[in-house]
């Protein structure tokens, strides 16, 4: 047990920092505010993103939306964990649209760090962060 918990944080240290990696790369010329993301998959595969932002201010792309689409273009479909990291006074809570990006690749205790550069790291989880979330059975697809 006491081995399991040392092998679960050490892979969402790793997370973090891949996710800094990636915030580091962040075009925010117009917030200043460079945010970071990354994926573990299913696969084990990690993936990574940063927001891009656009001086047409709505082009701009979140952190989580450039780390799902890395990992959907590898082939990936499951999101096993997500880290989010940024320089704020405290862990960065996602935008209602990532939020709904995240679940359509979750399950509803898919785990997501939200962490800052200061070192002070929430975890938590998409059903937590997006209760009642709008899926695919409402449409009863076949
Ligand atoms: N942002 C993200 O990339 N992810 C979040 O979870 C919150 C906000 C970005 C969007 C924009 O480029 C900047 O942070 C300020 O809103």
């Amino acid at each position: 047990m006491t081995k399991l918990r040392k092998f679960t944080h050490m892979i969402v240290k790793n997370l973090i920092d891949m996710a800094e990696i990636a915030r580091k790369n962040a075009y925010a010329p117009y917030s200043s505010f460079s945010v970071g993301a990354a994926i573990r998959a299913s696969s084990g595969e990690v993936y990574t993103g940063c927001n891009v932002e656009n001086s047409a201010y709505p082009e701009g792309t979140c952190a989580e939306a450039g780390a799902i689409a890395a990992m959907v273009v590898a082939g990936g479909q499951k999101i096993h964990e997500i880290t989010v990291i940024a320089d704020s006074p405290y862990p960065v809570a996602p935008c209602g649209g990532c939020r709904q990006k995240i679940s359509e690749f979750s399950s509803p205790d898919t785990l997501i760090t939200l962490a800052t550069t200061s070192g002070i790291k929430e975890v938590t989880t998409i059903k937590d962060l997006l209760p009642g979330a709008f899926d695919r059975s409402f449409m009863a697809l076949k």
